[in-house]
């Protein structure tokens, strides 16, 4: 008579949801910002398998009863950008769930302030780092003393002699990539093929492995080692498809037989498991390659990422070994990472370091096919910097001399970045403790356990700052006069919080140098030599692929990061500069 029990559960659980719902309700009303409400808690497991299938039913629901379906999965903030905030005539909101409460700020001011206290007051929710901590614990997940950890020993490499390895990879790789889609005619893989660029970037000055463009196009799968997937293949299908990743860590713990996976997961655990293999394999080559050759392992430079997290994992042995020794606890400023701990940084950056900037690459550039008034302005540019000498041969190029004179190419950055930032919300957590937090002024008290939300997308789009244009692409808006005498241009400084792709404070991109350079190089290197168009489709005009072209470029959901939901609907011509 089992099944008696089923309505009791059912109840129980609804009784359960609407409990914790009218608690947080109250909580939201003491606050005292205005509110939303949502049914659902957006990472609710049964929502999450569910909402792809659920959210268009629910949007035709009478009387806008299922419009929390628009605000219940990460990432809704873009295109959502300022207008709830709009709406609700409030920098700040409170979207009351069953779940945690959330609150959304686009105060700049306050955004700074949260960034500023992410060590105590508003840290990293341990819900959303659990599910972000592939192959191990990284920089990019834990709090406190041990992010602390992560965070010197993980990002000296990211320095200014990197950033000039950095610039040069970049350029070999724009070098390679062009004539690919020279050759090519009509271009559809532009951000699959940036993806491969700025991976390729990464790994020269991360990880000391080099490749070429060319050659990672048609490689195969080390077969013979039993791999089904090429690094690149395994990587790509993991950030991709993020929100099946994280699904499957989810799924994997329930300890479901392979065979009874479905497909979809089978190639998300094939690429995982795969992806896992190749960094095994780079860390015992360079072990071996450091054990033979003395010092210097393959990647002869001594202070990259993976030399500086291999060297940190010898000296948590060399700890452990002094701890059996001693029988007691040894100093606690030995620089120190778990052999866990190293895949799992390893897994962060190569992620983090390459994925949000190939996305900027390609949005720029197909921007710029939309808006070819643009690449003449870049072109003036560049042409004016490299005038003397060296001219397009990029292999020429000089990081320290060049990249600071190239504000117009990092203005076009810049621009890319306010509307199609790859992260459109920054989530922190209060825990354990109450926050004050003062938000145009007024102070208010936030109750532990709230997710805040530092609202990047509405902040970039606040007409209030950026004026009636703001959801305009306009590069032109960062370039100011300057008032010195020797150069006739600076990028226009902006006043605290509402310019924050890379965050601020403590937490603050690691790679914020890395990929400004990368960047940086790559569209220089294009405009100094290439025009880029619109390949037109049918009997439309130029205008309206122009058109279509912006609309697949809006097109965009976040899919771990910022991305075109069709990026290869557009085909892009490239055609070398007659000068
Ligand atoms: C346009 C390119 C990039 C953008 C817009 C970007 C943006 C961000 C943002 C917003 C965060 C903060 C996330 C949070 O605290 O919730 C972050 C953190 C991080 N980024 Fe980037 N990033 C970029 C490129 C890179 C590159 C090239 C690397 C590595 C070389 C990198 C490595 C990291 C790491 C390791 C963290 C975690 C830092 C910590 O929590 O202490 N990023 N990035
Ligand atoms: C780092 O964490 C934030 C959440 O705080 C997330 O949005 C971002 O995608 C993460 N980056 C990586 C590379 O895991």
């Amino acid at each position: 008579m089992l099944y008696c029990y089923v309505p009791i559960v059912f109840f129980s659980l609804v009784a359960w949801q609407g409990l914790k719902f009218y608690k947080n309700y109250k909580a939201a009303q003491e606050i005292g910002f205005p509110m939303l409400a949502s049914p659902i808690d957006k990472l609710n497991r049964f929502w999450l398998l569910t909402k792809d299938f659920l959210t268009p039913l629910l949007r035709r629901l009478p009387f806008g009863l299922g419009e929390f379906s628009q605000r219940a999965y990460m990432g809704w903030n873009f295109p959502d950008f300022y207008k709830t905030h709009a709406r609700l005539k409030s920098d700040a909101f409170t979207i009351v769930t069953p779940g945690e409460l959330e609150v959304y700020i686009a105060d700049p001011e306050s955004a700074e302030d949260i960034l500023k206290r992410a060590q105590t007051d508003f840290v990293k929710s341990p819900a959303l780092y659990d599910i972000l901590n592939f192959l191990g614990q990284n920089v990019n997940t834990t709090n406190g003393m041990t992010w602390q950890r992560h965070r010197r020993i993980t990002t000296p490499p990211f320095n200014e002699r990197n950033s000039a390895v950095v610039w040069q990879e970049s350029l070999k790789q724009t070098r390679e990539v062009l004539e690919f889609w020279e050759e090519l005619g009509n271009v559809r893989t532009t951000t699959d093929d940036s993806m491969t660029l700025a991976l390729h970037v990464l790994t020269a000055a991360s990880l000391g492995v080099k490749y070429s463009f060319r050659e990672s196009l048609t490689s195969k799968p080390q077969t013979t080692s039993g791999y089904t997937l090429t690094y690149r293949d395994a990587l790509n299908t993991i950030i991709r498809n993020m929100g099946l990743a994280i699904l499957f860590r989810m799924v994997e713990k329930l300890q479901i037989p392979k065979a009874m996976l479905p497909a979809k997961m089978k190639k998300m655990k094939l690429a995982l498991d795969e992806f896992h293999r190749y960094l095994t394999q780079m860390v015992k080559d360079e072990r071996v390659a450091i054990a033979t050759t003395g010092n210097t392992g393959l990647t002869t430079d001594k202070a990259n990422l993976m030399s500086v997290l291999l060297r940190s994992s010898d000296q948590a042995k060399a700890k452990a070994n002094l701890e059996a020794t001693l029988g007691e606890e040894s100093p606690t400023n030995i620089a120190y990472l778990s052999d866990e701990e190293v895949y799992g940084n390893l897994f962060v950056y190569n992620v983090a370091g390459h994925d949000t900037t190939a996305n900027t690459i390609s949005y720029a550039v197909i921007l710029l096919a939309i808006y070819p008034e643009w690449q003449e302005w870049i072109s003036e540019e560049v042409d004016k910097v490299f005038s003397e000498g060296v001219g397009k041969d990029t292999g020429q190029w000089d990081y320290e001399k060049s990249f600071p004179k190239l504000r117009k190419c990092q203005a076009i950055m810049f621009e890319t970045l306010r509307l199609y930032s790859p992260v459109v919300s920054v989530p922190r957590y209060t825990a354990h403790s109450r926050q004050t937090l003062s938000v145009n002024g007024k102070s208010y008290d936030i109750p532990p356990h709230t997710n805040i939300f530092v609202n990047v997308a509405a902040l970039h789009t606040n007409p209030g700052y950026w004026g009636d244009d703001a959801l305009t692409w306009r590069p032109s808006r960062w370039i100011t006069k300057s008032t010195s005498l020797d150069e006739d241009t600076v990028i226009k400084a902006q006043p605290p919080g509402v310019f924050i792709p890379w965050i601020s404070g403590p937490r603050v991109c690691p790679g914020k140098k890395f990929a400004q350079v990368e960047f940086v190089a790559v569209i220089a290197a294009m405009m100094s030599s290439w025009r880029v168009g619109i390949v037109r489709e049918g009997a439309e005009t130029q205008e309206q692929s122009r058109i279509r072209a912006l609309q697949i470029v809006q097109n965009s959901k976040v899919e771990f990061t910022l991305k075109m939901k069709k990026p290869n609907g557009v085909g892009l011509k490239w055609i070398r500069k007659s000068r």
